[in-house]
């Protein structure tokens, strides 16, 4: 090794990256940052909490230790305030759930050669299949993604003084925009429409809020279920524009547009690159997981959601930043 030349130690990270997964997968299965925050301090104590293994507890404080989301001080262990925030059971943008099932997705992986030699799925694609229990798993995990985004577009919205509002949402999921914003607006209503066992459970979330009076559920593909004409004040459609190719995020879009009432404006979330393509990084590297699981999907430029809203018919297209996300607003 010559002096300059740079040391092998991130890229044998990145070779590992799977011992992340797995590590912080595990912690989450056995409930370590919600023990760690209730107090436990040492391995001795995780694994009484826990029902494991000391040397198990050890062994994933130590790889905590090295990623970042447990501090040493003393002999005694505790959350980053990162991993007290997002990892701790229980609160509401918790993405404990969201570890435990990427943990199960890692074996996914070993296909991506193979899939890049193709240009797309070499199984069939979990996200463009009609009604898949991928669905049941994933919706309830992501819910706690939408947390942060959904207040910050309440606030775009100006939704807490908007009145009597009407709110469609596509491939609403978990509900958890609708709990939200009909939480911050009592005099809003909402309509999601997903397949059925989907709205079953987004059904049961509203009610656990006090909200379900105000919710209604329309199940169905919504590629083909008709959105209605100049019904809403509202449209949002988060987390699915990187499933769908460009003609149908065009096709979806116009349809949206229609559903709308004159002045009535699209939310759109999702993770979009800069038209350069030179970041944000979470945005870029999650095509990836669209190469492996849809047809047409991907990540997308703010440019390509600018010419497809304008195509649509919106007028006025604004981006907001709710991180790792891009609210796209446009009327
Ligand atoms: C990634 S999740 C996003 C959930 C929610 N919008 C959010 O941001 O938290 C995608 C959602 O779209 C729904 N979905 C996907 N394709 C669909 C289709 N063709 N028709 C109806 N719903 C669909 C899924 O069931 C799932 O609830």
């Amino acid at each position: 090794m010559t002096d300059n030349q740079p040391a092998p130690d991130g890229v044998l990270r990145l070779i590992n990256g799977y011992w992340a997964t797995g590590v912080l997968g595990a912690a989450a299965t056995h409930s370590l940052f919600t023990h760690l925050e209730n107090g436990a301090e040492t391995a001795d104590e995780l694994a009484t909490r826990a029902d494991i293994a000391e040397r198990g507890a050890q062994t994933l404080l130590d790889g905590l230790v090295s990623l970042g989301l447990v501090a040493l001080h003393a002999g005694r262990y505790r959350n980053t305030p990162e991993a007290s925030a997002y990892l701790v059971e229980g609160k509401p943008a918790s993405l404990s759930s969201f570890a435990k099932l990427k943990l199960k997705h890692m074996g996914a992986l070993v296909a991506l050669p193979d899939v890049v030699r193709a240009g797309g799925p070499v199984t069939d694609p979990t996200t463009e299949v009609a009604d898949n229990p991928h669905w049941e798993e994933v919706v309830p995990a992501i819910a706690a993604q939408s947390v942060p985004a959904a207040t910050i577009a309440a606030e775009v919205l100006g939704l807490a003084d908007a009145g009597e509002v009407s709110i469609l949402d596509v491939g609403g999921g978990s509900g958890i925009y609708s709990a939200i914003w009909l939480e911050a607006n009592p005099a809003a209503r909402s309509t999601q429409l997903d397949w059925e066992p989907i709205n079953a459970i987004a059904r049961r979330l509203l009610a656990e809020r006090g909200v379900a009076d105000r919710f209604t559920c329309i199940d169905g593909d919504f590629h083909t279920t008709d959105f209605g004409t100049a019904k809403y004040d509202i449209a949002l459609y988060s987390h699915i524009a990187h499933q769908e190719g460009p003609e149908g995020n065009v096709e979806v879009f116009t349809r949206l547009r229609n559903a709308l009432k004159p002045g009535g404006a699209v939310v759109i979330c999702d993770y979009v690159v800069d038209d350069d393509r030179s970041g944000p990084a979470f945005p870029l590297i999650f095509a990836s997981e669209m190469l492996l699981k849809s047809k047409q999907g991907g990540t997308w430029r703010q440019s390509d959601y600018r010419d497809w809203l304008v195509k649509a018919g919106f007028e006025d297209v604004s981006f907001h930043s709710a991180p790792p996300a891009t609210l796209v607003v446009a009327r």
